[in-house]
C-alpha cells in the first residue's frame, strides 16, 4: 500500500452513524416513532398539521390563539410570485412533477422578499414561507397540467384545507381534510433519511434555505426514498385482479427483486406510521377502488412478511391513502414534499446553529504512482 494512504474504515451507507444531534424527532428502531418529545401516537389525529409544523419550528405546541395566528399566517404566505407561477404554467407536460417542484422551489429563492438577511429572523420567516408555498407549487403544478384554474387561498379556511381547495378546485368534502392532517403529520419528519440528510449537508456550508430544500426535494425523488410511493401505486395497478397478487409478489421475490413501499433502514419492527395509515385506508374503503386495492396490500404485506421478515414503510399505505384523496400517482411524492417542508425547513435552522460542515471522508482505494503520459503519446 502507498504511503499516501492511511487505514480508514467505511460505513457503507452510513449505516447507524449518528451524523449530528437533533430535537426535532425520534425514530426508535423498535417501532416508535418522537416528533420533539411527543409519540406520534399521541398526535395524529389529535392535532392540526399546523401544530406540527409550529412544533418543529418552536419546539413546544401551540396554545388556541398562536395556533389561528400560525395557520392564518401561512395561508397569508400561500401565494406564489407572478414569475413563479408562469414559470409553472410553461413547463412541458411530460416531466415529473418532482422535476417542477425541484426548479420553482430554487427560482422561489429568486423572489425571497428579505433577500441576503441570513439573520436568525429572517430564516424563521423564510421556513415559514416555504411551508406555505410548497403546496401552492404543487397545486398550481396540478391545476395547470388539468388547464383548470387555481383558486386563491380563503380566509375562512384553514392551512391544509386552502391546500386541498387549491388542489381540487373545490371546498374539501367529508372526511377529506381530516385525512389530509394525518397524512401530513404522518410524513412530516423522520430523523435523519436521506433527503433531510441532503438538507442539512447543504445547510452546513453556510448556503441558503432554498438551496437545502432543492437538495432535498432531489433526493426525496428517488425510489428508494420518497419516490416509492408511486412505484408502489405502478406495482398495485400492474398486479390487476386481487388473486393475481401471490402469483405477482411470489415472482418479484424469486427473481430477487425489492417490494416497493416495504424495509426500512431504521426500523427492527413495524414502522410505527403504518398502523395509522392502514387506519386511514380502512375507513375509506367503503370506496370500491380503495377496498380492492386495500385488499391487495394487506395480501402482499402478509407474503412479504412470511418470506421476508420485514414490513411496509411509510409509502405503502401512504399510496392508497393518497389515492383516495383522489391524488394521482405521479404527485405523491409532490405530497410527500408538501409536508415533508416542515420537517426539512426546521433541520436546516437547527443546522445553521450547529455551524458545523458536515463533510465525511472517504477511503481511496484508485491507484497511485502511474507514470503520467503527455497527451500527443497516449
Ligand atoms: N423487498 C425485498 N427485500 C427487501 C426489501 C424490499 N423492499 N427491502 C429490504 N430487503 C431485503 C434486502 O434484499 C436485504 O436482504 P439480504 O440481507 O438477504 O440481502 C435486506 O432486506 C436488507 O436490505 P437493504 O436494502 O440492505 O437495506 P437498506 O437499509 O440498505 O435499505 C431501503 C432500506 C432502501 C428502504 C430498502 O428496504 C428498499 O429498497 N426498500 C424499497 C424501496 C422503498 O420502499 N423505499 C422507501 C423507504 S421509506 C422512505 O424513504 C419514506
Amino acid at each position: 500500500m502507498a504511503e499516501e494512504q492511511t487505514e480508514r474504515e467505511v460505513v457503507r451507507g452510513l449505516k447507524d452513524v449518528a451524523a449530528a444531534e437533533t430535537k426535532i424527532s425520534y425514530v426508535n428502531p423498535m417501532g416508535s416513532l418522537y416528533y420533539v418529545g411527543y409519540n406520534i401516537d399521541d398526535l395524529v389525529g389529535r392535532v392540526y398539521y399546523a401544530e406540527v409544523a409550529y412544533l418543529f419550528l418552536y419546539k413546544r405546541l401551540p396554545n388556541q390563539k398562536e395556533l389561528d395566528k400560525f395557520s392564518s399566517d401561512l395561508v397569508s404566505e400561500m401565494r406564489l410570485p407572478k414569475t413563479v407561477v408562469e414559470s409553472i404554467h410553461s413547463t412541458p407536460k411530460n416531466c415529473h412533477p418532482m422535476d417542477v417542484l425541484r426548479t420553482e422551489v430554487s427560482h422561489l429563492g429568486e423572489f425571497d422578499p428579505e433577500g441576503h438577511d441570513f439573520s436568525d429572523a429572517a430564516n424563521m420567516r423564510r421556513a415559514k414561507r416555504l411551508i406555505a408555498q410548497v403546496p401552492t407549487i404543487v397545486a398550481t403544478l396540478y391545476r395547470s397540467r388539468n388547464d383548470l384554474p387555481v383558486p386563491k387561498p380563503r380566509g375562512d379556511f384553514t392551512f391544509v384545507e386552502n391546500f386541498l381547495y387549491m388542489f381540487k378546485g373545490s371546498p374539501p368534502e367529508g372526511e377529506e381534510t381530516g385525512i389530509l392532517h394525518r397524512l401530513m403529520i404522518l410524513h412530516a419528519d423522520h430523523g435523519f433519511n436521506a433527503s433531510t440528510f441532503a438538507a442539512r449537508v447543504t445547510a452546513s456550508t453556510n448556503s441558503d434555505m432554498y438551496s437545502a430544500v432543492t437538495s432535498a426535494i432531489g433526493t426525496l425523488k428517488g425510489p428508494l426514498h420518497g419516490g416509492a410511493g408511486e412505484k408502489v401505486m405502478e406495482m398495485l395497478d400492474g398486479i390487476g385482479l386481487e388473486e393475481h397478487v401471490e402469483e405477482y409478489i411470489k415472482g418479484l421475490l424469486d427473481d430477487n427483486k425489492k417490494i416497493m413501499g416495504f424495509g426500512h433502514r431504521v426500523y427492527r419492527a413495524e414502522d410505527p406510521r403504518t398502523k395509522h395509515l392502514r387506519g386511514i385506508v380502512e375507513s375509506v374503503c367503503h370506496r370500491e377502488r380503495t377496498m380492492s386495492l386495500c385488499n391487495k396490500c394487506i395480501k402482499i404485506e402478509q407474503i412479504v412478511h412470511d418470506r421476508k421478515k420485514i414490513y411496509p414503510n411509510l409509502d405503502f399505505y401512504a399510496a392508497v391513502a393518497m389515492d383516495s384523496l383522489g391524488v394521482p400517482k405521479d404527485f405523491f411524492t409532490p405530497f410527500f414534499c408538501s409536508s415533508r417542508i416542515s420537517g426539512w425547513v426546521s433541520h436546516v435552522i437547527e443546522q445553521y446553529e450547529d455551524a458545523v460542515l458536515l463533510r465525511p471522508s472517504s477511503k481511496y482505494v484508485g491507484e497511485f504512482g502511474r507514470p503520467f503520459i503527455p497527451i500527443e503519446e497516449r
